[in-house]
């Protein structure tokens, strides 16, 4: 079987940032308050007239110039995202197959919430080894139009963003792409969710659209074990040593889910990449977002192993391990 690899990453974020104490002004909280219980400072939103498609187009053209593909050679556009720019239909990733010049691609959205995009990895790896080109795996985000901001509880821990990489076939001989970890747990459905919706319910009711509900606790603790959960099994899975992992790149929701995961596993914090201080929740963009500041930062070297874990509504978890 043909190695995949990741040849390109890209990312954008909206210009305008958000400070805690600005939040504070219209609603009763404090920087002190969100630093301590999450570790976030600010947040970029995005502005009128951005949305899920123009992130996305903007974070896979710098992703596919990063990795030298042309938008003719890209096979499949996935886009990881639960804020989509249309109800239901059409998928926005075909506006950005076509935003993006992809005239030979066939595109589709995957509704996996913070979990969406290594869900998407592990299945554009699928969809590469029987096809041969490119695939585009982006996680787009405009969470700012679906948190309710009169909520402090849920709005202020969220960003707006999207990431994106290429993922193509090559012909090293050792792995590059290991494999990945995928769950659900339907159970928890309720604890983190989106309400209403344009659409009739079972009983043939007219459901208006709703905003980000969250139980706090249960998904934290949720988060404090999925983490661990995902990496034990994918290290021993491919008989790697943790310590031989050179990055943890975890889903960005909260620093003290990340700490306490990384206590929980024994692993040294400074091993878990973060950026949640700057960007907040960004959902299914955390992961390629953390991973084109790492390249930008010069943090990735050729060969490096990267474990990357995410979680969230669903509730789903999981994970990719791969050599950069
Ligand atoms: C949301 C979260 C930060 C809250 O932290 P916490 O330590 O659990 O805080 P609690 O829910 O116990 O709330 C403590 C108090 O702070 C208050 N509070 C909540 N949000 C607040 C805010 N933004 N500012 C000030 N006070 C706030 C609560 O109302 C509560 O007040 P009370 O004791 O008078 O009722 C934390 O539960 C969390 O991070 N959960 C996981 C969220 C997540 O990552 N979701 C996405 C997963 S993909």
């Amino acid at each position: 079987m043909k190695q995949v690899r990741i040849t390109g990453v890209g990312s954008y974020l909206p210009e305008r940032i958000v400070t805690n104490d600005e939040l504070s002004r219209t609603l009763d909280t404090s920087d002190e308050w969100i630093v301590s219980h999450t570790g976030i400072s600010t947040r970029h939103l995005a502005a009128p007239g951005e949305s899920t498609g123009s992130m996305a187009i903007a974070a896979a053209k710098r992703a596919m110039a990063d990795a030298g593909v042309k938008p003719e050679d890209i096979g499949i556009v996935v886009l990881a995202t639960s804020t989509p720019d249309h109800a239901d239909m059409p998928a926005t990733a075909c506006d950005v197959q076509h935003g993006i010049g992809a005239v030979n691609a066939g595109a589709f959205d995957l509704i996996g919430a913070c979990a969406g995009f290594v869900y998407g990895l592990e299945i554009a790896r699928g969809l590469l080894q029987g096809d041969g080109r490119p695939a585009l795996v982006i996680g787009s985000e405009r969470m700012s139009g679906i948190v309710d901001w009169t909520d402090r509880n849920t709005c202020i821990l969220f960003g707006d963003a999207a990431g994106a990489v290429v993922l193509e076939t090559c012909d090293a001989k050792g792995h590059q792409f290991y494999g990945s970890v995928l769950h659900s747990d339907g159970g928890g459905a309720d604890l983190l969710c989106r309400t209403g919706g344009a659409w009739r319910d079972p009983e043939g009711q007219m459901v208006r659209p709703g905003s980000v509900h969250m139980e706090g606790k249960p998904v934290f603790n949720f988060a404090v074990k999925a983490i661990p959960r995902i990496v034990t099994e994918l290290a021993e899975k491919h008989c790697i040593a943790l310590q031989d992992i050179n990055h943890i790149v975890a889903h960005q929701a909260n620093f003290r889910i990340i700490d306490a995961a990384a206590k929980r596993l024994e692993v040294p914090r400074e091993r878990f990449y973060l950026n949640l201080q700057n960007v907040a929740n960004t959902s299914s963009a955390s992961i390629p977002l953390a991973l084109d500041q790492m390249d930008e930062a010069g943090l990735l070297k050729e060969g490096d192993l990267i474990l990357t874990v995410a979680f969230g509504a669903g509730l789903l978890s999981g994970g990719n391990l791969f050599r950069w």
